[in-house]
């Protein structure tokens, strides 16, 4: 039985804070009103890390590569495979993946973009242990990137006090002995007018929207109940007790969605990884960001039982199980 186990974890964060009330004031002088307590008490949000000019999303993403490859031990030159899961890639093409393939000098290594916007991370997770578990890799690394500022209305304070940037990523290997115990993703196109960046390029011209919109209850309803119904058919699928898992790591997003799905599985606040105050919503690079704060701060230990979840615009929604 071949599994994929995560053997390194990195992340990237821009240097640039931004507190809430830093971006009020921003906000101000574009006759936008919002507030830090409006901000903290519907979302969990304080500040968020927002790129400067000069850094694009495959920078993020080599960077926290670069830390993951470290963390595991294996060199670049012997990645099989690259997956960046990202709705705000450098350009159309080259993919973002191949920019971070050169730059890390992965000579050895496929690599492609997937966009499954905020659920990006747990699709490439579940199509990395697809290719390990097939046979077809041995060592991939997968990358959650975005520069989500700028595709941000910043005269819309619905969603802009919302997002953040950053990078996050996973080494993974196959192993004969444990690692993801089982993955599931899905999706449901039918809501695809909840959560959009619908404007595209023709002819050298924007048609369409291209910002975030959001029609923000929609989301958070059908988020709570997509991550519940998700989390209790990765635990059945690996005949899992959800109260023997240590760690949910669900999409940070906003910190009420994240609690609602605790008290629905009956799980305790403590078991809750949340980083959603200090980074915001990171898009596909949020759970590795999560995932990497707890391992650095010593929570998430070898041999931990860990929930990995993502949900996002599409809709779509997965969970890993993953023994560490
Ligand atoms: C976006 C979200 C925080 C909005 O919270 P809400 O309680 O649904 O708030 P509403 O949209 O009903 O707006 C309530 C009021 O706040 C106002 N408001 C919206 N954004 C505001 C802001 N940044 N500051 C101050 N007021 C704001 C609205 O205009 C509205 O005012 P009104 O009552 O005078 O019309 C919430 O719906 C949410 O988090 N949804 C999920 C979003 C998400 O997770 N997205 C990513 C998924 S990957």
């Amino acid at each position: 039985m071949i599994y994929t186990r995560i053997v390194g974890s990195g992340s990237f964060l821009p240097r640039t804070v931004v507190s809430n009330n830093d971006l009020a004031n921003d906000l101000l002088y574009r006759g936008i009103h919002t507030s830090d307590d409006w901000i903290v008490q519907r979302t969990g949000i304080k500040q968020r890390y927002l790129a400067e000019s000069d850094i694009d999303t495959s920078y993020m993403a080599v960077e926290s590569a670069k830390m993951a490859l470290i963390d595991s031990g294996i060199d670049a030159s012997d990645i099989d495979l690259i997956i960046v899961a990202t709705s705000t890639p450098d350009c159309i093409f080259p993919s973002t993946a191949c920019i971070v393939q050169s730059k890390l000098n992965a000579k050895h290594a496929a690599a492609f973009d997937l966009q499954a916007a905020c659920s990006g991370f747990v699709y490439a997770l579940s199509t990395a242990d697809s290719f390990i578990c097939s046979g077809k890799a041995k060592n991939v690394l997968i990358i959650g990137s975005e520069k989500f500022s700028r595709i941000l209305d910043w005269n819309d304070r619905s969603t802009c006090v919302l997002f953040g940037d950053g990078a996050g990523a996973f080494v993974l290997t196959a192993s004969s002995d444990y690692g993801i115990l089982s993955s599931c993703i899905s999706s449901d196109g039918s809501m695809s007018d909840i959560l959009s960046v619908s404007g595209h390029f023709e002819n050298g011209n924007i048609n369409g929207y291209p910002f975030i919109k959001m029609d923000g209850q929609s989301v958070f309803k059908n988020a709570v109940r997509v991550l519940e119904e998700s989390a209790r058919e990765v635990c059945d699928k690996a005949c899992v007790d959800i109260k023997d898992i240590n760690w949910f790591i669900p999409h940070q997003a906003n910190i009420r969605i994240i609690k609602m799905l605790g008290r629905r599985l009956g799980v305790e606040d403590d078991k809750l990884v949340i980083t959603v105050d200090k980074h915001a919503n990171t898009s596909s690079a949020s759970i590795p960001l999560a995932f990497n704060v707890a391992k650095l701060d010593g929570r998430i230990k070898n041999g931990d039982l860990v929930l990995i979840q993502g949900v996002g615009g599409g809709f779509t929604w997965g969970s890993s199980l993953v023994r560490i």
